[in-house]
């Protein structure tokens, strides 16, 4: 060994990534205990490691494949599972857990993971003393319960006697340096404390299972799309516009499922990049330096990189600390949170200037008070086996007028009218495992699609057409009104009338003096939903999180009770079994 280094099994031999871990581990270990061998004393012992995720939209499983990656590759056995389906008494199996979890609702669990943590909430014995643990948590601090599941699962662990490897962290939008920075202080903590960490493991066997082939593109590397087809599938005197955006991906070796999302990297509008610039009396090519693109010039920071239509705390902080602001500080106190909120809801970084103006002299100090620009996810409306080579969205476009000004969503305006036919525009897919059309093709599904929610169902009606599945396909769609807004009516209505939609339930919120729902629907067909239900039919709900989601739960929950002549409580353990057998789906947003 001319550099006292242990051999190292390189990438590309021909092992699978647990037969390198194996192998590396094993080699550490020999030459860890070699006399001579400089690397002795540092060599960490090799342990067992179960990697537990909560996700709902992927970021939290692909940090925690990432860690799993980094610590086989240290030698380590590590094992990548879900919090789906997973039970606090295979938790108390384990030695060492790595906790990478992200918050929704009201600071509630994914909704998969719903189970397990009601289930952990249940202990009240420390039966966890010989577990060691670290939590990452990840939210977006615009929501209240800011990476509330994360902070909850910390202090349940800690009060159950497990003890921290390292302090949790938790994670904002803008996550990569957090995640680097936890991840390298979580591995030196493993390494150099292996001894103070409870019950050391020896390498089991591995099998010999291939490890899986990796996405080419991702959201650090997307690819290129061009875009190829946009139309509105609203009307042009709709009260709102929803458009079908189309992108080729033929020259990629991307692959998608029905269900998936497609993450796109948006810009910024221009015009509002420029007025912000001219605002502040900077040149667009003065040089400013990014924490993960490094340097680049002003106007690509503000058009690429960093998000300027909304403000955060943290903004609000930054610029008030510069410019010793004290209406700004007084906002700040946590007693006025509320009027943070009011001033920061429907204002941006623009507003900011004009109400406080002459605080920024340096482009360096605003690039680093602002947030990164986030991608946006968009549930794909296409079946790759229907349209082969292409990605289809469906996008509600963002438009609203604040304090004099028409404002826009960044990403779906860009969609819907900042892109050209031909434009190349970054995009990655957003995996979306647990929203799948069932693997037997003869069970029944009920789809429930309000507004965009239609995407992914459309691409679960071509996919099933496409695969010959001969199941029944029951969908409850509403918009706002029947003339305007009746999303790919034509394909819909096409499907119902050659019998490959068993059934479409339609709700025109707009249409009446009353507002009728897709749950008015569902409850007004209860008899015979509950009749598909009974027959094994698996439930799909896409479309607004906030409201709609809730309600149609509710009615989901009214139905059975109905329908079954059950108790409230009986009711509520029927769509608990529902959802641990898989059958009953949410992507909402
Ligand atoms: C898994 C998933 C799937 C999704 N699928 C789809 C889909 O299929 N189709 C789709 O259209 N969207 C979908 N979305 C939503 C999408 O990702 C974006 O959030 C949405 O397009 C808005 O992004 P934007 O950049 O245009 O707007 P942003 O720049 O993010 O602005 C939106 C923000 O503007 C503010 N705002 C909006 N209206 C008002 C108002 N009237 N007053 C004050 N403030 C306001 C709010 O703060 C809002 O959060 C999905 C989201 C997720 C997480
Ligand atoms: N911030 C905003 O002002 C705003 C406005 C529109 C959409 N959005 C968001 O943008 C996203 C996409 O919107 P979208 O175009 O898909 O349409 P959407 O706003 O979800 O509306 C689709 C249909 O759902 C109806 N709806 C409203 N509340 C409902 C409820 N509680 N239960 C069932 N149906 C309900 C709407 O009716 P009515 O509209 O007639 O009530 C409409 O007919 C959603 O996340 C939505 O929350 C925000
Ligand atoms: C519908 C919705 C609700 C959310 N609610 C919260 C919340 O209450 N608190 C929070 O900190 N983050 C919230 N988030 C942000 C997510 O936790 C964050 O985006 C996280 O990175 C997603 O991780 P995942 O992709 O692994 O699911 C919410 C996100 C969505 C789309």
């Amino acid at each position: 060994m001319p550099n006292n280094l242990p051999p190292f099994i390189p990438d590309n031999a021909p092992f699978s990534e647990e037969q390198r871990a194996y192998l590396n581990g094993l080699l550490a270990g020999i030459y860890s205990v070699a006399p001579g061998s400089a690397v002795a004393a540092s060599t960490p012992s090799s342990l067992k490691i179960a990697v537990l995720y909560a996700s709902q939209s992927g970021t939290a499983e692909t940090l925690a494949r990432k860690l799993t990656k980094e610590l086989k590759a240290r030698g380590h056995v590590a094992s990548l599972t879900s919090l789906e389906g997973y039970t606090p008494a295979t938790l108390a199996e384990e030695r060492h857990a790595i906790l990478i979890a992200s918050t929704y609702g009201e600071g509630d669990p994914p909704d998969a993971v719903e189970p397990f943590f009601q289930q952990l909430c249940l202990e009240h014995f420390p039966r966890y003393q010989d577990l060691s643990f670290a939590v990452l948590a990840l939210g977006d601090s615009s929501y209240e319960h800011f990476c509330k599941f994360g902070i909850d699962l910390d202090n349940k662990l800690a009060a159950l006697g497990a003890t921290r490897i390292c302090d949790r962290v938790d994670c904002d939008v803008d996550l990569d340096e957090t995640f680097t920075n936890w991840k390298s202080s979580l591995l030196e903590r493993l390494e150099t404390n292996t001894s103070a960490l409870p019950a050391r493991t020896a390498q089991s066997s591995i099998g010999l299972a291939t490890a899986k082939p990796t996405a080419t593109y991702t959201r650090e590397n997307p690819y290129l799309a061009p875009l190829i087809e946009r139309r509105p599938l609203t009307c042009d005197v709709s009260s709102k516009l929803t458009m079908h955006v189309a992108f080729s991906i033929a020259d990629s070796k991307l692959e998608y499922e029905a269900g998936d999302a497609c993450g796109v990297l948006p810009e910024n509008d221009h015009s509002l990049v420029s007025e912000i610039i001219d605002t502040l009396k900077f040149s667009s090519d003065v040089p400013v330096q990014l924490p993960k693109s490094g340097a680049t010039t002003l106007l690509n920071a503000l058009t690429s990189h960093l998000q300027i239509t909304r403000l955060t705390r943290k903004t609000i902080q930054a610029y008030a600390t510069i410019g010793n602001c004290q209406r700004l500080f007084d906002l700040l106190i946590p007693e006025q949170q509320s009027h943070l909120d009011k001033y920061t809801y429907d204002r941006g970084l623009i507003d900011l200037l004009h109400d406080y103006p002459g605080v920024l002299h340096d482009p360096a100090d605003l690039v680093a008070m602002l947030p990164s620009l986030a991608p946006r996810l968009y549930s794909i409306s296409s079946s790759p086996k229907a349209h082969a080579g292409e990605v289809h969205t469906t996008i509600a476009v963002v438009r609203y007028r604040s304090h004099n000004r028409d404002r826009g969503g960044v990403a779906s305006t860009m969609l819907a009218e900042r892109i050209a036919v031909g434009d190349k525009q970054p995009v990655y897919i957003q995996p979306n495992k647990r929203f799948r059309v069932p693997t037997d093709a003869s069970k029944p599904i009920i789809m429930i699609g309000p507004g965009t929610g239609i995407a992914p169902f459309r691409a679960f009606l071509h996919e099933r057409r496409a695969t010959g599945a001969n199941g029944n396909n029951w969908l409850f769609f509403g918009e706002r009104s029947a003339a305007t807004d009746f999303l790919y009516r034509d394909e819909l209505e096409s499907m119902r009338n050659d019998g490959h939609l068993t059934r479409l339930d339609l709700a025109f919120s707009r249409d009446q003096e009353r507002k009728i729902y897709v749950q008015d629907r569902m409850l007004e067909q209860g008899a015979e939903f509950y009749r598909w239900l009974q027959d094994g039919a698996s439930v799909y709900v896409c479309g607004d999180a906030s409201r709609m989601a809730k309600d149609v739960d509710a009615t989901l929950h009214t139905i059975v009770e109905q329908q079954a002549g059950l108790s409230k409580d009986a009711a509520t353990d029927y769509v608990q079994q529902l959802k641990d057998d898989h059958r009953y789906h949410r992507d909402v947003y």
